[in-house]
């Protein structure tokens, strides 16, 4: 209690003390406590160690008490990020509480957190067995439907069930979004409005347009940002000034694009990364210098990790369907570069189209779409900066994105 965690540390490992359930438990709480006030990874593995050591003797333990262990327990594990090491506690509360939903439910979540859709999955099938009705495992399933097997119409069912009610655990913001999505994918638009306006409502959006997840609530939310609203008026000017080299750095690289990895056009859509959450792709501007020293120039572009600096290259005939992005904490500037006629984006209800050497602004948590009505690859300039209204030290401490 006076936080002397080695000296329990010592007294608690003696020989004499290695079958008995408190003295592992102080063992697990003095590794824990030290692994805190000295910020020590090696011993926050350790104290889980220990924590996953004193659950193995679980019999011994109450109730009251295996939840509060496992609890604290999960708490670190997901800390440290190895997800997949909590599965045993999570089976262990499993097995008793056998009548508790809730236990799988978490399973599934960490199933997902650690990209085992997989086993989220065998996890699920099993919960709906045995709860068909459980609307959070309903939701889950919904989700895993649409972006792991494509299964829209199937996952809409799923995901409607599970916002069947307006409070519960399974009210939440992401199955709302996904149910959106799911319609908006199908082309059922006036279900997904009425979906998004329904979110809106009960505060999981910031408005039915804006519904990027990762918020700081009291930005100010607009569609399009005239660049003299914003304080990136001179890079904006820079990029402007510079777009006939960031051209040439951009065709210069094309061997390197990738294709677009969220499925949001079929084909035809690439991008060349070289800022990704505020950090260099290592050795990406040696290929783009110029590029890359005007977006250094401007500290909440190089270092926006909510955001990326892009090339972005669209072939004629794409489509990129209506999405929003993650966040509310970055706006989007582009930079025209070459064969921008007949192409255009709508942000909430405005459509602009881009021009050769000429920047515009716009805040990407808005629903957005892309249309190529040209004939030749339409090249722009990504950056992204950060909300002019987050301060120094949201910039410095909200988790990149
Ligand atoms: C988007 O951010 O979704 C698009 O505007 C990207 C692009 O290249 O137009
Ligand atoms: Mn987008």
């Amino acid at each position: 209690m006076e936080g002397a965690w080695s000296a329990c540390e010592r007294r608690v490992s003696v020989k004499a003390l290695m079958d008995c359930a408190r003295a592992q438990y102080l063992l697990a709480s003095a590794l824990d406590g030290m692994a805190e006030a000295q910020r020590d990874n090696r011993l926050l593995s350790r104290a889980i160690t220990a924590y996953l050591q004193l659950l193995k003797n679980n019999e011994r333990l109450s109730d009251t008490k295996l939840v509060m262990v496992a609890n604290r327990a999960i708490d670190r594990i997901k800390f440290r990020g190895v997800y997949l090491n909590a599965e045993p506690i999570y089976r262990l509360l499993i097995r008793r509480f056998p009548n508790e939903v809730y236990y799988r439910n978490n399973l599934t979540v960490c199933f997902l957190m650690a990209n085992r859709v997989d086993l989220a999955e065998e996890v699920l099938k099993e919960t709906l067995r045995l709860w068909p009705d459980d609307r959070v495992a309903l939701g889950h399933y919904g989700f895993i439907l649409k972006n792991t097997h494509n299964k829209h119409e199937e996952a809409v069912e799923y995901l409607q069930r599970a916002l069947e009610h307006e409070s519960g655990p399974a009210n939440e913001p992401r199955f709302y979004y996904h149910l959106g999505d799911a319609l908006l994918l199908l082309g059922r638009l006036k279900e997904a409005e009425e979906v998004h306006k329904r979110g809106a409502a009960l505060g999981h959006f910031l408005s039915p347009s804006q519904r990027s997840l990762y918020n700081v609530d009291r930005l100010k939310g607009r569609p399009w940002w005239p660049i003299e609203d914003t304080p990136y008026v001179q890079l904006a000017r820079a990029l402007e000034k510079s777009w006939r080299e960031i051209l040439k750095e951009a065709l210069a690289a094309k061997a390197l694009y990738e294709k677009e990895k969220e499925g949001l056009s079929e084909k035809g859509w690439s991008q060349l990364d070289l800022f990704v959450r505020g950090q260099e792709i290592p050795g990406r501007c040696k290929t783009a210098p110029v590029t890359c020293s005007i977006v250094r120039s401007e500290p909440a572009a190089a270092g926006c990790r909510r955001g990326q600096v892009k090339f972005s290259a669209m072939e004629a005939a794409t489509r990129v369907r209506p999405h929003v992005g993650p966040t509310n904490c970055r706006l989007r500037m582009h930079l025209g570069l070459s064969n921008t006629q007949n192409t255009f984006i709508r942000v909430d209800k405005e459509i602009r189209q881009w021009e050769v050497g000429k920047v515009f602004i716009f805040d990407d948590s808005f629903e957005h779409e892309v249309w190529h009505n040209g004939t030749s690859p339409r090249l722009v300039l990504i950056v992204d900066v950060w909300h002019p209204d987050l301060t120094a030290k949201e910039r410095r401490s909200l988790p990149a994105i």
